[in-house]
């Protein structure tokens, strides 16, 4: 077992603190713990269960139509949920299939654990959407899990419910299991779909307070599934690492989800905004393409065949010289010419980011 940092996150840590507007982030506007109202004092600071606290466990399986408190395991983000089940779940050869692009701890992980990984590249010419036939196509005996993630970080993909039933079928028909990263699945407009762990036992959801909650400095994510035997593993392996959670972050993830709908109508009015502002000013880019996003808060735009400049250029002077950060399009071992646009961020912070890019591109095309 060999860890490597990842392309994406030395980005981040590299630039991000000291830029002036974000718009690359894959997360609403992050919020101030001042802004919320949460009264800490009554929190004793003891470890907490090892699953996660009993009563964020209920609010999350109320969120997560037809799981229940029993099948969720809290975790420390989406990023633990993640390790804890590809180390629960595979052995060293195993082979693995991971949908790409996607957040790349999701085949770092395997990759690190000595698995056998195939990506599972969407295409731009199917507008991001995965190939279920050609996904099927690529499992093999030894096929030990498949993951998948929609709404899609970074192309802003989405799957029909149809699909999810299918990609369960598929999991259950190969007798392997499916990890479903839901992290952005609240930010699908009108309906999201369905939560995976709650339509078979070959099927584990993973999500977080991060993305659409605005609050990844919390580090609150979850699992849940109906296999008793993936809960224990994950609690035996989160046992040696974190033993716990945070009592303070589960504390806020409590408060916070104890009062949703006033958290999700606030996302929803500022995604559903921004889309509408971020779309209007690609497609007005003649310099840019894209697939407009389905759902969620990013999308992967790219640089027209016979753009003249290096794109590496442009993401490197927009960041250096005009403090306005997006995400290369190799952080996801994709073609450089596309790059993450986050529209998560406030208004103002997204319509000048934006025309900071004009500005750099301008100045680089001469
Ligand atoms: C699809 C996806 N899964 C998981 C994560 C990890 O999130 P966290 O560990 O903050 O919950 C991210 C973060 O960008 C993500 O985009």
């Amino acid at each position: 077992m060999w860890f490597e940092r990842m392309t994406l996150e030395i980005w981040f840590d590299t630039h991000q603190y000291q830029v002036d507007h974000d718009i690359g982030e894959s997360a609403v506007k992050f919020a101030h713990f001042g802004d919320l109202g949460i009264d800490l004092d009554r929190l004793a600071l003891r470890y907490g269960h090892h699953g996660g606290r009993p009563d964020l466990r209920e609010l999350i399986a109320e969120r997560d139509e037809g799981v229940s408190a029993g099948d969720v395991v809290v975790t420390t983000g989406a990023s633990e949920a993640n390790f804890v089940i590809v180390s629960a779940l595979v052995k060293p050869g195993d082979h693995v299939l991971i949908e790409h692009p996607t957040y790349p701890s999701l085949y770092e992980v395997p990759r690190s654990l000595g698995c056998d990984v195939t990506l599972f590249t969407l295409a731009y010419s199917d507008g991001f959407r995965p190939d279920l036939d050609r996904l099927e196509s690529l499992i093999r005996p030894d096929t030990r899990l498949i993951s998948f993630t929609h709404p899609n970080n970074p192309t802003g993909s989405m799957i029909t419910t149809a699909d999810l039933e299918r990609l369960i079928e598929i999991a259950e028909r190969h007798d392997c299991y499916l990890m479903f990263d839901e992290t952005y699945r609240e930010m699908s407009y009108p309906d999201p779909l369905p939560t995976a762990a709650a339509m078979s036992d070959k099927a584990i959801t993973i999500s977080t307070m991060s993305k659409t909650f605005g609050l990844p400095g919390i580090r609150v994510g979850w699992l849940a599934s109906g296999d008793r035997s993936i809960m224990d593993a994950a609690i035996a392996i989160r046992e040696q690492i974190t033993i716990a959670n945070n009592a303070v972050g589960e504390e806020i993830a409590t408060q916070v989800l104890g009062r949703r709908d006033e958290f999700l109508v606030k996302t929803r009015d500022l995604v559903q905004g921004n889309m509408a502002v971020a779309a209007a000013w690609v497609e007005s880019q003649d310099y840019l393409e894209w697939v407009a996003p389905d759902a969620g808060v990013v999308a992967f735009p790219r640089f027209v065949d016979g753009f003249p400049v290096d794109p590496e250029k442009v993401y490197r002077t927009l960041v250096e010289d005009y403090r306005t950060f997006v995400v290369p399009g190799r952080c996801f071992e994709m073609d450089n010419r596309h790059f993450r646009l986050g529209f998560g961020s406030t208004r103002d912070d997204l319509e000048t980011g934006m025309a900071r890019f004009g500005e750099a591109v301008a100045s680089l095309i001469g």
